[in-house]
């Protein structure tokens, strides 16, 4: 029983939780950097930060092939069953699930949330996954700045922690720094940069920040690397 995790590019990741495929934010298709095809990739369940183009991405599409269930917020989840998906779970902050070989809890995001054709898609949003076969805990931070409270996600003891360093949208370097400082993660993986020229950073630099300033693992990959945990 393990996590392995696939950097897809941005902020989409194939994720094996324990042997069952997940998804994170799958914008594959309109990425210049994917690393798998819509069609390539598999879930049982996507989950899905917020609803900007660069998060949903190919949702539907994936959903629809795979029969995959998303979770997401209340209005991400009634949108997307309006798009005709079977499967959809609402979640809010605070809220935890058991959906079965994973237990989610939503947390708040400081950034926005609206579809691509302009529909709101409430607020955005990361999530803290505990793994039930083998007690891993997760946090995917989605799109945020830096606050405070990341310090009571860190409480939780996160085994793996996803956060944005691409600046501009989101936290950039030195932000994404003292974030892993509150969360205090074992290991922490760099997202959402890279993707466009505006997002692009210098992720060794980061990871040596990490390394020297904190007691977590740094884990930069290419795009379509992976890493595992025991
Ligand atoms: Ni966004
Ligand atoms: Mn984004």
């Amino acid at each position: 029983m393990s996590i392995k995790l696939t950097w897809l590019g941005h902020s989409a990741f194939q994720v094996l939780i324990d042997g069952h495929p997940v998804l994170f934010d799958p914008f594959l298709s309109g990425n210049p950097v994917a690393a798998a095809s819509p069609t390539q990739v598999s879930a049982e369940i996507i989950f899905l930060s917020h609803a900007h183009g660069d998060h949903y991405g190919d949702t539907v599409a994936i959903a629809n092939r795979t029969g995959a269930k998303v979770v997401a917020n209340n209005e991400i989840a009634i949108y997307i069953a309006r798009q005709g998906v079977a499967a959809t779970h609402g979640q809010n902050p605070g809220g935890s699930f058991d959906h079965g070989f994973v237990i989610a809890k939503w947390t708040v995001a400081f950034h926005s949330s609206s579809f691509p054709d302009g529909t709101y898609g409430g607020a955005p949003n990361g999530f803290i996954l505990t793994a039930k076969a083998s007690g891993k805990k997760l946090y995917f931070a989605g799109d945020t700045a830096l606050f405070s409270d990341m310090s009571l996600i860190g409480d939780h003891g996160i085994d793996i922690a996803f956060l944005p360093i691409g600046d501009n949208y989101t936290m950039g370097i030195e932000d994404s720094v003292k974030a892993v400082k509150l969360i205090r993660p074992r290991y922490v993986v760099p997202m959402h940069y890279n993707t466009f020229p505006l997002l692009a950073q210098d992720a060794n630099a980061w990871a040596e920040r990490v390394k020297d300033e904190t007691a977590a693992m740094p884990v930069v990959l290419p795009f379509g690397g992976s890493f595992e945990l025991d």
